[in-house]
């Protein structure tokens, strides 16, 4: 019997991953976790707890009491804010991992899943095609927080056997909850400002390439990864994950195809040195040959999708 808790649920990845969880396991099943008292209005049909993540025995509590056997540990700070609250961004997205690692250590929980990210690789990895093990020297806080998250995850397998599971997601693009603080974040707000028919300021260069995915790419992924027996899961730090990749000048340029008016202009900020010193594009046959991942949205289809999906008034309601 599988009982899940999603840390975070509040977030882009959470409000859907909550809601594909509710469907497979039934709504009492998939509890939702946030910092922020009140539940997302589309997660309101099932289980929610206010729970900050960085109190340990609030989390502890709630997860031994209500017999969770596996969490989803979303709850952090992306690459730019991290930028701006170091101190903060190291302590929410290192501290809340030891309360669950261990929590699993104790054996309280069966299953743990983390997401890592793209950013664990830096200016001196290779660009193109990034292997799942190269150089890994990342510049930022946030990349910083997930490399040295990563090797805790695998220490915990090894040394403990914690089924602990995770992905370097790349930049991550949906129309049901707004990104918050992250470098790739502009190949989301793209797609507001094109349907309100504004010109688009981008802060990354016009040819910055980077590694992206469909939200619902994304959710499969996770859930196919974690229902995946336990002996086909090689890689215990992180698997590098690709959908597509694409430029701020290639993202435009397939608007135009739909909306020909659209223009976008470039502004690059703090945010280009974040961009550039993270990969182009991902290998990433690990979790392919691992787990039998494949991606289904290219740039095309997700455009497609956005402009069909995103909903203006989510601008004003935050
Ligand atoms: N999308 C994230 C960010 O830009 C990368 O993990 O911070």
């Amino acid at each position: 019997m599988r009982k899940v808790l999603v840390i975070g649920a509040g977030g882009q990845i959470g409000t859907e991953l909550v809601l594909r969880l509710r469907e497979k396991l039934g709504s009492e099943n998939a509890i939702a976790a946030d910092v922020k008292a009140d539940c997302p209005p589309s997660l309101k049909d099932g289980p929610f707890v206010q729970l900050d993540a960085l109190d340990r025995e609030a989390v502890r509590n709630f997860i031994i009491d209500q017999k969770i056997t596996e969490v989803y540990l979303l709850a952090a700070l992306l690459s730019a804010t991290a930028e701006k609250k170091p101190d903060f961004a190291w302590k929410l997205n290192m501290e809340g991992l030891f309360t669950i690692l261990d929590l699993a250590k104790e054996g309280h929980l069966k299953k743990i899943f983390w997401p890592s990210s793209i950013a664990v690789f830096g200016p001196t990895t290779p660009k193109d095609n990034t292997p799942q093990r190269t150089i890994m020297e990342p510049s930022t806080v946030y990349g910083i927080s997930k490399q040295a998250g990563e090797r805790w995850c695998e220490y915990y397998h090894d040394k403990f056997c914690v089924d602990v599971r995770s992905i370097r997601y790349p930049g991550l693009i949906s129309y049901t909850t707004l990104p918050g603080g992250g470098t790739t974040d502009y190949a989301v707000d793209i797609f507001y400002q094109a349907k309100l028919g504004n010109k688009f300021s981008c802060f990354l260069e016009k040819d910055t390439r980077l590694p992206m995915m469909f939200m619902e790419d994304a959710i499969r992924a996770t859930l196919d990864l974690m229902e995946a027996p336990a002996e086909n899961i090689g890689i215990r730090s992180s698997y590098n994950l690709a959908g597509c990749d694409f430029t701020p000048e290639e993202i435009a340029d397939e608007i135009k195809v739909h909306i020909p008016e659209f223009e976008i202009g470039y502004n690059a900020d703090y945010r280009q040195a974040i961009a550039e010193s993270w990969p182009s594009s991902i290998d990433d046959s690990h979790a392919r040959q691992d787990w039998g991942w494949k991606e289904e949205f290219n740039l095309k289809d997700l455009v497609n999708v956005m402009l069909n999906n995103v909903n203006v008034d989510l601008l004003t309601q935050h």
